[in-house]
């Protein structure tokens, strides 16, 4: 009888172990495009066994909702969207350095745009606008080639951006122009720009979607996300600021008191890896990967082959709050 007992005991346990197993589960943010998480959350959940929750939010709104769950963090990892979002929430004590066991195959030029491994960089994407050119011609309109074209009063309410508080990609726009021209020039320029603006989204991508559909016939986007929209049958096209532009280095971060710590660790060390990177070309997201084996695709715009600004992550970082209080103050509040 004891022995038939002992044998029930062993096998509750090892039935309880293996469900404490299947039970491991972690959750992220995701900032860039829902099938981008998505993707990744069904791949890793394939190769791990780990249950993977995901939140797509924009770069802006995950920053908040960090800072709203400081004392509290539900989420182990963010993964995506901008740097500069990253890097706030970095120096603000919400996420914790982490170098992950992959490293060395990551391009040293954007693995680490910080420093001190405070965020990682998982990809490269170049800020530009997109144009309906259909729509322009319709108008009588000429197609912009750069940043100052876009503030030509023929253009009012024909131009959409999303607003930096929110979204990464506005705060990179943002940024580029005070990259181009100093602090108050760039503040300046963004109230003759403010003109022209139909709407500002909260997300990124929306405005790219809007010149799409012919609602709006320029957005300030990042490249790779038209080149995604010409392939889904958009009459949309890319065109890189003459002046120069602007790019971003997609983010990833382990959130400081992660419920989940080490799971988040292993999850981090996969999403560096070429085999995590080459899933985001199979949904249509064409950033550069940042993994030096990953495949790059065929359609990736190369950010040697455009004119950028010498943007400074670090500068972003440090002074990110203060220039989206600066454009919602001096520019958002202001009359169109
Ligand atoms: O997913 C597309 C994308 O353009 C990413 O490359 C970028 O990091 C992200 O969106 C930014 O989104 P948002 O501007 O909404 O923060």
């Amino acid at each position: 009888m004891k022995k038939i007992l002992g044998i029930a005991l062993t096998v509750m346990l090892i039935a309880g172990v293996s469900a404490v197993a299947q039970q491991k589960e972690l959750t992220f943010y995701g900032s860039a495009e829902p099938r981008c998480v998505e993707v990744l959350a069904k791949t890793y959940e394939k190769v791990s066994g780990v249950k993977v929750n995901w939140i797509r939010m924009s770069s802006g709104e995950t920053l908040a909702r960090l800072r709203a769950e400081k004392k509290n963090p539900l989420a182990d990892v963010w993964w995506g969207g901008t740097t500069d979002p990253h890097s706030i929430a970095a120096l603000e004590g919400l996420t914790e350095n982490y170098r992950p066991a992959l490293w060395q195959e990551m391009d040293s030029r954007f693995r680490d745009p910080i420093g001190d491994w405070q965020v990682l960089g998982i990809y490269v994407g170049v800020l530009g606008i997109s144009a309906n050119e259909g729509l322009l011609k319709e108008m009588g309109l000429p197609t912009p080639t750069g940043w100052d074209d876009l503030t030509d009063p023929r253009y009012k309410g024909l131009v959409g951006v999303a607003n930096p508080n929110t979204s990464g990609t506005a705060l990179t726009t943002l940024a580029t122009q005070i990259f181009l021209r100093g602090e108050d020039e760039g503040i300046e320029y963004m109230k003759r720009l403010h003109k022209n603006i139909s709407n500002y989204t909260k997300s990124g991508v929306a405005p790219g979607i809007l010149c799409g559909r012919g609602e709006i016939a320029i957005a300030i986007v990042f490249l790779h996300d038209v080149i995604y929209q010409i392939e889904e049958g958009y009459p949309v096209t890319a065109i890189a600021p003459k002046e120069g532009t602007g790019y971003e280095i997609g983010g990833l971060n382990l959130v400081k008191g992660a419920p989940h710590p080490e799971l988040a660790k292993k999850f981090i060390d996969w999403l560096v890896s070429a085999e995590a990177q080459e899933t985001q070309a199979k949904v249509g997201a064409y950033q550069l990967p940042t993994n030096t084996k990953a495949k790059v695709p065929a359609v990736s715009i190369p950010i040697d082959s455009v004119k950028t600004v010498d943007y400074d992550f670090k500068w972003v970082a440090e002074n990110g709050v203060h220039i989206m209080d600066r454009w919602t103050r001096e520019v958002f509040t202001l009359p169109r």
